[in-house]
């Protein structure tokens, strides 16, 4: 099982991968592949759940995707991503829907879309053995603020994320997700704290990468500019589905191994 030590290990010295999945089967077919790091990331609002954008997100939606990751899964690190008003707003309420994640969904950390206000909490969080991934940049529960556009492109809020990121590390989150920022700025991030930074839209200097499944394989119906697609799914269902209508219709479908008879049964009617 791959612990948050064992990322901590890796960095520096081999590349982190992490992926989103939201259900056990893709789950399954990622650890396969080899990745890291499971994200049951809120862009499950937008990526499978069909709402506009990752705001609509619950923690009971989170909590059901996150026991079907881990069900999914044997070996990898699985993140909870905490959704949108879940944390931040009561201190007591944002430890038990954090809490959650670990005692009932399994889990094996959580994720917080970050800033100054999240740092007394992912100090309490570790302290409670809940380990916490932060994450800067573009924060896309802040969408309504910042819209989806690259972040900490003038030098003052580069300073500001530099200093946020030291202090989520002395607040003791395990590693940093950085979002669509200058490479840059990422790459001296990765340079200024100890615990991995895992990268998204922020270069290649980071310790690791994180996407989001839909876009990887090419079931997203549009994907931001810093992904990449690495398979067509969505052509490839369409035709497999399209198959099935056609042979449903012209009467191919099902054939005669796809059913028995009993001829105890021949003379009912
Ligand atoms: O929700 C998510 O998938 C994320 C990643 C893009 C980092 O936060």
């Amino acid at each position: 099982m791959t612990t948050v030590r064992d990322l901590q290990a890796m960095a520096g010295d081999e590349q982190i991968t992490m992926l989103t999945a939201y259900d056990a089967v893709t789950a399954g077919i990622a650890e396969g592949a080899g990745v890291d790091v499971i994200l049951v990331g809120d862009s499950m609002g937008n990526a499978v759940l069909g709402y506009d954008d990752t705001l609509p997100v619950t923690v009971d939606e989170m909590a059901s995707r996150v026991a079907a990751v881990a069900r999914g899964t044997d070996e990898t690190l699985v993140v909870a991503d905490m959704p949108f008003l879940s944390f931040g707003a009561d201190e007591g309420e944002s430890v038990r829907n954090c809490g959650r994640m670990l005692k009932e969904a399994g889990a094996n950390a959580v994720k917080l879309e970050s800033g100054p206000h999240t740092l007394s909490l992912t100090e309490r969080l570790s302290d409670l053995g809940i380990p916490v991934m932060a994450h800067l940049g573009l924060t896309p529960q802040s969408v309504n603020q910042t819209g989806y556009t690259q972040q900490a492109n003038d030098r003052e809020e580069a300073e500001v994320i530099l200093e946020l990121a030291r202090a989520h590390e002395d607040a003791g989150a395990f590693a940093l997700v950085v979002e669509h920022v200058p490479a840059n700025l990422a790459a001296q991030v990765t340079e200024a704290i100890d615990i991995p930074t895992i990268g998204i839209g922020a270069g290649g200097d980071c310790d690791g990468q994180v996407l989001v499944f839909t876009d990887v394989v090419g079931l997203a119906e549009s994907s931001p500019p810093f992904a990449e697609q690495f398979g067509d799914v969505r052509s490839e269902m369409h035709g497999a589905i399209s198959d099935y209508v056609d042979a449903v219709e012209s009467g191919e479908f099902p054939g005669d191994e796809h059913a028995s008879t009993s001829e105890e049964l021949d003379d009912l009617y």
